[in-house]
């Protein structure tokens, strides 16, 4: 185990959980990798190695999802045992979770800020908060998951109804961006509809999720019904995928990624949700209230660094105030102050690791290559961390990569449209394969309201962008995803439904 010096600004609490002894929690106890391996895990501010966790594979897959069935299937959390876990627990349960979650508040976003380098400030009022609050609305649905009955024609006299079933072992993977929201989107729904779990964490961003995990001991959901494992993709998030055991995965991450989870689940053909990449256009019409239009598309891409898959991420601005536009998105950019996720004056913190700094750094040279101009930012190479300043890149065509492509980083594209015809603006919004979210700057309500008809994305904001809230359904058209996180949409996707038919 690596031992740096921690950050001296953090509580000592947090400190030593970091450099504690990190166990998986897997039916019901906190365990090694049974290879006794570990992974690295890197603070982003300074690229050095700050806690190691257990590295799960295959066969510690096998005991977690064994568990999980074991919990669903004969356990409290099944819905025939004799001592079974009913719907009001389940809510109380999670409730529990978030008020555990609430007292822990400073030091869960202290992890968050340690481990994915975001502004500790943003991870205390968005993150952690967001992740409780997705919690309570969820334990509210525990009670509220209902059938319909149904006046059928068929000749005879019956009474028809449904039942809306957990679906299972539910096999969970997330990434690293927003690592305890992500774990609570899935989580939340999962076990407010009945089902057990098996979480794996992102291999970059793993601290928080260890620390639910002990707080989901604390609040005493029984064993085997949450397990959490940390681990890389390929050894543990594949097996995860591909298990026979697992009824259902739910995955958010690449797209590429995305594509293998289907494949992999083909075996025993397990349900799957998706909640995949985004190139989200921003679209501003001459008539937007441009203070508020430049600042909010300037939040649309570089909140969270652009680690969001709803970053907006293409500017699209009408050339009558184009070059104000991106004037003032440039401004803000450069004002921005770039610096360690702890320092209460740091407004954007490093982005997540190594790969993701290459990553991004490789996207804005290629399109300075491909002939975009930076009008902010640009490569700026910081002696350690992985920094990488807001950038604004102007004189992008349709075809340039960084036009086409998730670059998931600080990094907005503007092009000017000349148009008055909302149908080719629409299509122009529309030109890319994903369809995450959107949004369109105007005052003129007919016009917001025709665009947000026409764009094909799961989400269109009007005159803002990231609003998020847990009743609000999330998720992708086309190559953005299957199925929708949150809301009562989310349900569905964790629910079977069955027809029962009695002849009277
Ligand atoms: P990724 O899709 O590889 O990783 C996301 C999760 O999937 C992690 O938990 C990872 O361990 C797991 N995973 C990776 N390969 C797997 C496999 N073969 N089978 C099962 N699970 C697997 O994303 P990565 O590499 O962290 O980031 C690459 C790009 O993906 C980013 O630059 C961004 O464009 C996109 N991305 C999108 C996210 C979103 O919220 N939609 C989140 C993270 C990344
Ligand atoms: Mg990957």
């Amino acid at each position: 185990m690596a031992t740096v010096a921690l950050d001296p600004r953090l509580d000592s609490k947090t400190s030593q959980f970091i450099s504690g002894k990190h166990r998986m929690l897997i039916d019901g106890k906190f365990v090694a990798a049974a290879s006794g391996k570990t992974l690295p895990v890197y603070n982003p501010s300074t690229g050095e190695v700050m806690a190691d966790v257990p590295e799960a594979e295959a066969g510690d897959v096998d005991r977690a999802v064994r568990a999980a069935r074991r919990a669903f299937d004969e356990g409290p959390w099944s819905q025939f045992a004799a001592n079974r876990i009913t719907a009001s627990q389940r809510g109380r349960l999670l409730n529990k979770l978030a008020d555990l979650m609430e007292t822990h508040l400073e030091e869960l976003a202290e992890l968050e800020s340690m481990d994915n380098g975001k502004p500790l400030s943003v991870a205390r009022v968005a993150d952690v908060p967001l992740a409780i609050d997705l919690f309570r609305y969820m334990a509210g649905w525990a009670t509220k998951i209902t059938g319909n009955t149904f006046p059928i024609s068929f000749p005879g006299d019956f009474l028809s109804y449904t039942l809306r079933e957990p679906i299972g072992v539910v096999g969970q993977i997330i990434p690293w961006n927003f690592p305890l929201l992500m774990a609570a989107w899935k989580l939340g729904p999962a076990l407010a509809a009945g089902n057990t779990v098996v979480l794996k964490l992102a291999e970059q961003t793993p601290l928080s999720g260890l620390r639910l995990a002990e707080l989901i001991q604390e609040a005493g959901f029984p064993e085997g019904v949450v397990n959490i494992l940390t681990g890389y993709g390929e050894g543990a998030g594949a097996p995860l995928a591909s298990h026979d055991l697992v009824d259902k995965v739910a995955f958010t991450g690449s797209t590429e990624v995305g594509k293998l989870i289907v494949k992999a689940a083909t075996g025993n053909l397990k349900k799957v949700t998706l909640e995949l990449g985004g190139k989200s256009p921003a679209i501003v019409f001459p008539d937007a209230d441009l203070d508020k239009a430049i600042a909010g598309t300037a939040s649309a891409i570089f909140f969270n660094h652009g680690q969001c898959c709803c970053a907006g991420s293409r500017l699209m601005v009408h050339e009558r105030v184009y070059d104000q536009v991106v004037e003032g998105v440039s401004k803000i950019a450069d004002s921005i102050r770039v610096g360690s996720g702890l320092d209460p004056e740091t407004q954007m913190g490093p982005l997540v690791s190594e790969e993701q700094y290459n990553r991004v750094t490789g996207y804005i040279d290629s399109g300075l290559q491909e002939g975009a101009k930076a009008t902010a930012g640009g490569r700026q190479k910081a002696d350690k961390g992985y920094f990488v300043h807001p950038t604004v890149l102007t004189r992008t065509t349709p075809e340039m990569k960084v036009v086409r492509e998730e670059i998931f980083g600080p990094v907005v594209c503007a092009q000017p449209f000349s148009d008055a015809d909302i149908d080719r603006i629409a299509r122009e919004a529309n030109d890319s394969i994903y369809g995450l979210a959107a949004s369109v700057w105007t005052q003129n309500i007919s016009i917001a309201n025709k665009m947000a008809r026409r764009i094909r994305s799961g989400t269109v904001w009007i005159n803002c962008h990231n609003v998020f809230d847990a009743a609000l359904p999330f998720g992708g058209y086309k190559q953005s995803g299957w199925g929708r996180e949150m809301g009562a949409e989310v349900l569905n996707n964790y629910t079977e439904v069955k027809a029962v038919t009695t002849a009277l």
